[in-house]
């Protein structure tokens, strides 16, 4: 067991790291320190699987995040990193965007959290942004802290609604790793070590809008009615599945044949990470429910949403207790998201994030055309593209390879063999030919490994 320490060693531990949190420059001394309190922290009191974990990029542990701002990073030692994985699609406005920084400080020097009990302005300021930018007739929000909290929401108001208990998700999905979530969720190594889970969910090949129709009307005829049927845009845990032209209107189609909700999850895919403002723009297709998080905080706050319309919504009314969270729509996180929503308007990140995208995904293909023996495709909807290699340790010498030369990426969760390409929505078409020149020069010194 480690030692304890007192609390006057606390007290003295802990303004040490206040200390440093305040100042603006660090000493080598202190740099070192952040480094192995860092490592001994994750060993000890964190989780040691970690540091392994980590050394897909970090090798040496040495790297430990410091600051950032715009698209890139800098490590602890000063070292600047071009920011390819977007913190998995957090950094749409890019890093500590000055706008959303700016309301977070002007409301933080005002109130940070809400009574709870009174009226709090901001929740309903954005709740009407929200519906003003998300498509169709979805009217009514409710802010959670997190993506995973936000599909657990969508979960009980289809169930709610419908008064159905059955959900239909996609095989490759990911909706998160809480209870509800994770049912939906499809690897079996997130999935298996707390079955049973929430019953029944079934899951359907993504983008075969012919076999969802087999379970929904399978599921008729057994009388386990779907509630939900819950998919994602565009997969992206699951590697950087972009559904195929026509399946989400027939998906659509199909939900309203059947009586389920449409939900769909746009914590990674909204917020104009795919050229639209929501992926689901790019068919046309409006859900009964959409989920979001990630990139709504603007890349400073964390917070989602749930996001309905008004005749789904009576269900919450007479009871609206009946779904709540403490942190939930604060007015910090509600700050932020109006700040995103702002930049992310004015600046037209969406419709940068479709040029830029069009133009990183031909770059990637050219290079995977050029190294097949590394690459087997490229794909990807605006900024959100993925890379497939031949196998995982490819993909993991080439995430290597990147991060030595100052980019980040990451092989996804579920698919290692995917490396997820997310930049902020702010990068330069000069900062995207950079990155291709390194990648270019990592699958040469791969593709001289294998021989
Ligand atoms: C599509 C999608 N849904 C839900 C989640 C869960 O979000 P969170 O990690 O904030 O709980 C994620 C996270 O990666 C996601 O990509």
């Amino acid at each position: 067991m480690v030692p304890r320490a007192s609390y006057e060693q606390v007290i003295a531990e802990s303004q040490k790291i206040l200390d440093m949190i305040a100042k603006k420059e660090l000493t080598p001394e202190e740099r070192a320190w952040v480094v192995e309190e860092t490592v001994r922290g994750f060993r000890d009191h964190v989780n040691p699987g970690f540091l392994e974990y980590r050394k897909s990029v970090s090798t040496d542990y040495t790297a430990v995040e410091w600051d950032d701002r715009g698209v890139t990073f800098k490590d602890v030692h000063g070292k600047v990193f071009i920011d390819c994985l977007g913190g998995y699609g957090i950094y749409n406005c890019g890093h500590r965007h000055p706008k959303v920084m700016a309301a977070v400080i002007n409301q933080l020097e005002r109130q940070a959290l809400h009574s709870q009990e009174l009226l709090d302005p901001l929740r309903a300021m954005l709740a009407k942004l929200v519906a003003d930018i998300t498509p169709g007739d979805l009217q009514y929000s409710f802010f959670t802290n997190s993506g995973t909290e936000s599909i657990e929401g969508a979960m009980k108001l289809a169930r709610l609604h419908t008064g159905r208990k059955a959900y239909v998700a996609a095989v490759n999905a990911f909706h998160g790793k809480s209870m509800g979530s994770l049912s939906l969720t499809s690897k079996s190594v997130f999935r298996k070590p707390y079955l049973p889970l929430l019953a029944p969910v079934h899951h359907v090949p993504f983008g075969d809008a012919d076999a969802l129709e087999k379970v929904l009307s399978s599921c008729a005829f057994v009388g386990e009615d779907v509630a939900a049927v819950v998919l994602e845009p565009v997969q992206g845990e699951g590697g950087v599945h972009v559904a195929p032209d026509g399946y989400l209107p027939r998906v659509r189609e199909l939900c309203d044949r059947y009586g389920a909700l449409l939900v769909l999850d746009e914590v990674q895919t909204g917020m104009g990470r795919t050229g639209k403002m929501f992926a689901c723009e790019h068919w046309d297709v409006v859900p009964d429910i959409l989920c979001l998080g990630k990139a709504f905080g603007g890349g400073v706050m964390p917070i989602g949403a749930f996001v309905s319309t008004a005749e789904i919504w009576e269900e919450m009314t007479p009871n609206p207790f009946l779904h709540t969270t403490t942190f939930g729509g604060n007015p910090i996180a509600c700050a932020a998201a109006i700040a995103a929503i702002n930049v992310i308007l004015e600046e037209k990140l969406y419709e940068k994030a479709a040029v830029v995208g069009d133009y990183f995904l031909r770059g990637l293909r050219v290079l995977a055309d050029r190294y097949p023996q590394v690459c087997q495709e490229a794909r990807g909807l605006g900024l959100m593209l993925g890379v497939e290699y031949r196998t995982n340790e490819l993909g993991y010498e080439v995430a290597k390879g990147l991060f030595e030369n100052g980019v980040l990426v990451a092989g996804t969760l579920i698919n290692a063999k995917t490396i997820r390409f997310e930049p902020p929505l702010t990068i330069e078409k000069e900062e995207v030919d950079t990155v291709l020149n390194i990648l270019e020069s990592v699958y040469q010194k791969v593709a001289r490994s294998m021989g």
